[in-house]
């Protein structure tokens, strides 16, 4: 059986798989109502479980929608009103879920909630998001960025700002799609030593880089994230804004790097802080290609989990 658990617990053949699937169900559906149905069906007479114990608008909606594409049917779960939520062990809950639905979904805090629902589910999970990681976004990150410009494969990748759970998945990336990765930000903030270290072994480029002009230097695509994520609370907040301001991705910043360098953000944003409205909307942003890929690159990863 096979969960989705993290991009650096995949198989680089199995993600470039993904990858490539993904592009060819999108382009087979262009122009479609939708709720058309793929003609492949892979979730026909499927139950899919989503678990929500934080807000989403992205995941939520885009895995509703591409489950019942998929020929599948939802079931939208929020943490604080399953027994979950209320003291029953996350054990129980796996062995529990796996008797009525064929897969799982979750966005949770700690990530060892999604490996204990991993570890005693007997049906595929796959991560929506915890405090450590966000492995789906990326998936639908690369989509993007190679419907745009081609291989990502060699390319120069900068994360300027909070190096947190989206930036580690952006670390797990480049080590097993082979891409360079330089941070920009606070040393408060600086991604796991452990994420920069895995990326390193797999052979690809990382690099600390604190003036963020000099990072962006001939960068194929600049990234950035709020200052502020779920899981920190809001009493840091002032702190972090005072440490992230000088990260912030603007005109100038982008006009650092390669002239037809691509913008993302993971959204949502809160225009002016981390990013600059003029950079959100601007001729270097996908962000909405992004939003869009979440949902082709989410029913490939749920095809791959349900097909093995
Ligand atoms: N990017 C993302 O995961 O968005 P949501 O929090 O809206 O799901
Ligand atoms: N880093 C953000 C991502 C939201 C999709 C958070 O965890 O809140």
């Amino acid at each position: 059986m096979k969960h989705f658990l993290d991009i650096h617990k995949t198989d680089p053949a199995d993600l470039r798989a993904m990858i490539d699937g993904a592009k060819a169900t999108k382009n087979a559906r262009l122009g479609m109502p939708k709720a058309t149905l793929d003609t492949d069906q892979p979730l026909k007479d499927r139950m899919v479980a989503l678990i929500f114990e934080k807000p989403s608008t992205r995941t939520r909606v885009s895995f509703d929608v591409g489950v019942r594409q998929m020929g599948g049917q939802t079931m939208i779960l929020s943490g604080q009103d399953m027994q979950l939520g209320h003291g029953e062990s996350i054990a129980d809950t796996a062995r529990v879920l796996s008797r009525y639905v064929d897969m799982i979904m979750i966005r949770t805090f700690d990530e060892s909630v999604l490996l204990e629902l991993s570890e005693y589910a007997s049906v595929p999970v796959i991560n929506g998001l915890t405090d450590r990681t966000h492995p789906c976004q990326i998936m639908a990150d690369i989509l993007t960025f190679e419907e745009h410009r081609g291989p990502i494969s060699g390319k120069k990748v900068v994360w300027s700002g909070d190096g947190n759970n989206v930036c580690a998945s952006f670390l797990h990336a480049a080590g097993q799609f082979g891409f360079d990765l330089v941070f920009t930000g606070p040393e408060q903030l600086d991604p796991e030593d452990e994420f920069i270290a895995l990326a390193r072994s797999k052979g690809v480029s990382v690099e600390i880089e604190r003036d963020a002009e000099k990072a962006v230097e001939g960068a194929d695509l600049i990234v950035t994230d709020t200052w502020v994520s779920m899981h920190d609370g809001q009493s840091n907040r002032e702190r972090r804004h005072n440490l992230l301001r000088p990260y912030q991705v603007n005109e100038h910043l982008m006009s650092c790097a390669k002239p037809d360098a691509l913008f993302m953000h993971c959204l949502p944003a809160h225009r002016d802080e981390e990013a600059s409205s003029a950079v959100m909307d601007g001729p270097h942003s996908v962000i909405f290609d992004e939003a869009e890929n979440r949902l082709h690159a989410q029913k490939a990863v749920m095809k791959w989990c349900i097909e093995n």
